[in-house]
């Protein structure tokens, strides 16, 4: 199938991707000349496993091509996917539509033989109609359809999540829009994933109602951890111990600094405002942000205790900046508070990440960037692992204790044991775990 794919982002470009290697013909359109120029250059703008490597393959065998210009895309497209950015809107958390909207307007303008546009953007509940009056006002005489396809993919693992995915949700509200769907995703039937097909206002839903419940997981371990801190039981095995529990499962269950990224915090923001404005507010969630919030902005409080209640004057050596490993997306990372937060109470941060430095660099402004965990360490009075990059789970503890001017280790990924931590001669603390028996 011919496929335009209008935004060239995280989900825009795996999901081109993807489709071409399944071998649909695929155009990415972007309005980011340097991100295109790059693309064409071979070039990735962003740091995704296996990602370079397809992209490349399917360039060569002129399945994906990378263009600004989306009227030929488009027109020669029997299905036009928008994977454009839906951010919150400043001020009021709302998702800011209008990188939708105007796409929805290029689209009708290029589209004039009709087409099936797919939203995989994550849109609010009536998105999907607003396009498709958007569309009809332009075009009155045109044949399309407007479909809602939410993207579950994770950064780190998107190519993995995209080709073997847990569902693939399809809200559409004719029967030949679902069946060129079912063309679009029939590379995949091999794998047999289920495909939920819904009306389209319900599967806008889905993907809000599924960022929202994963969000409220991790928030719930998070309290729990606290509460373990408190009383002096161990979250790890709580975590453990109910999710051997099938209705539980055992996913999301990680104690840490508090979710970040590109998704969970605006989607969350979008979820509560859609529901406060239809009359049914979703308490949960509203307290999930005001919780998590709080514990982003709490961070730096713990790492200050450990460094004995202050880090006026002292170096805080602080492992991995992106919300999470195996991708350079600094949006909302825990990080961007903390690492503040340590500068505000006097505190001199060096800093080290496999992929994110470059994103980092304009967001951290006075913070000592070094190329390896070592260097960055090198001094310190302290070392507080953020973000759980494989790189950081066998450090060299004797050279890291070294490189410290003090052996003080905060773990906020609960990836080192406390009793090796102790036996190492570190003065260790981490999420929700009591301190090694001395
Ligand atoms: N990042 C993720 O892990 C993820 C996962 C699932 C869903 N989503 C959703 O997918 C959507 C895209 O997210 P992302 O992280 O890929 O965003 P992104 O910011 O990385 O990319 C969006 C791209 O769209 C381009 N763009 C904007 N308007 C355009 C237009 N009119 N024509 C052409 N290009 C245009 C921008 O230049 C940008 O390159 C969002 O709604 C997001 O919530 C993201």
């Amino acid at each position: 199938m011919r496929i335009a794919m209008i935004g060239t982002g995280y989900v825009g470009l795996v999901s081109g991707a993807c489709f071409a290697d399944f071998g649909h013909e695929v155009a990415c359109v972007d309005k980011d000349h340097a991100k295109i120029a790059a693309l064409r250059a071979g070039q990735m703008p962003i740091f995704e496993p296996g990602l370079d490597e397809m992209v490349a393959r399917n360039v060569r065998e002129r399945r994906l091509s990378f263009s600004t210009d989306l009227p030929p895309a488009v027109r020669n497209a029997e299905v036009v996917f928008v994977a454009v950015g839906t951010p919150a809107r400043r001020g009021d958390g709302h998702a800011d539509l209008s990188f939708v909207y105007d796409a929805a307007r290029e689209i009708a303008q290029a589209a004039d033989g009709g087409c099936v546009i797919v939203t995989k953007s994550t849109v609010p509940v009536g998105t999907g109609d607003e396009i498709e009056n958007i569309v009809r006002a332009a075009r009155p005489a045109a044949k399309f359809s407007v479909v809602s396809n939410p993207e579950f993919l994770r950064e780190g693992a998107a190519i993995t999540d995209f080709k073997r995915p847990d569902r693939i949700v399809i809200g559409a509200d004719d029967e030949q829009a679902r069946a060129i769907m079912r063309e679009v995703y029939r590379p995949l039937y091999l794998n047999a994933p289920p495909i939920l097909f819904t009306d389209r206002r319900t599967a806008e839903l889905i993907k809000y109602a599924a960022n929202a419940f994963l969000a409220t997981k991790i928030t719930f371990i998070n309290e729990i951890a606290d509460l373990c801190e408190a009383v002096g039981a161990d979250v790890q095995e709580v975590a453990r111990g109910i999710g051997l529990d099938n209705r539980i499962g055992s996913k999301f269950l990680h104690a840490g600094p508090g979710y970040g990224g590109s998704c969970f915090p605006k989607d969350t923001l979008a979820l509560i405002k859609t529901a406060q404005e239809a009359d049914a507010p979703i308490n949960i969630v509203e307290t999930v942000i005001s919780v998590n919030d709080a514990r982003k902005k709490a961070l730096a409080r713990r790492v200050i205790d450990a460094c004995g209640h202050s880090v006026e004057g002292k170096t805080v050596a602080v492992l991995g900046l992106t919300f999470k490993p195996n991708t350079d997306d600094m949006r909302e990372a825990p990080s961007l508070v903390l690492i503040p937060g340590l500068q505000a109470s006097g505190a001199v941060v060096h800093a080290h990440d496999p992929q994110g430095m470059k994103h980092a660099k304009p967001m951290l402004p006075g913070t000592r960037f070094f190329e390896t965990p070592y260097e960055a360490a090198e001094g310190a009075d302290a070392l507080v692992i953020v973000t759980e990059w494989d790189a950081y789970r066998a450090l060299d503890l004797e050279r890291i204790k070294q490189s410290l001017k003090s052996p003080v280790v905060v773990d906020l990924r609960n990836i080192y044991r406390p009793e090796e931590m102790a036996d190492k001669g570190f003065r260790y603390t981490s999420i929700g775990r009591p301190p090694a028996k001395s």
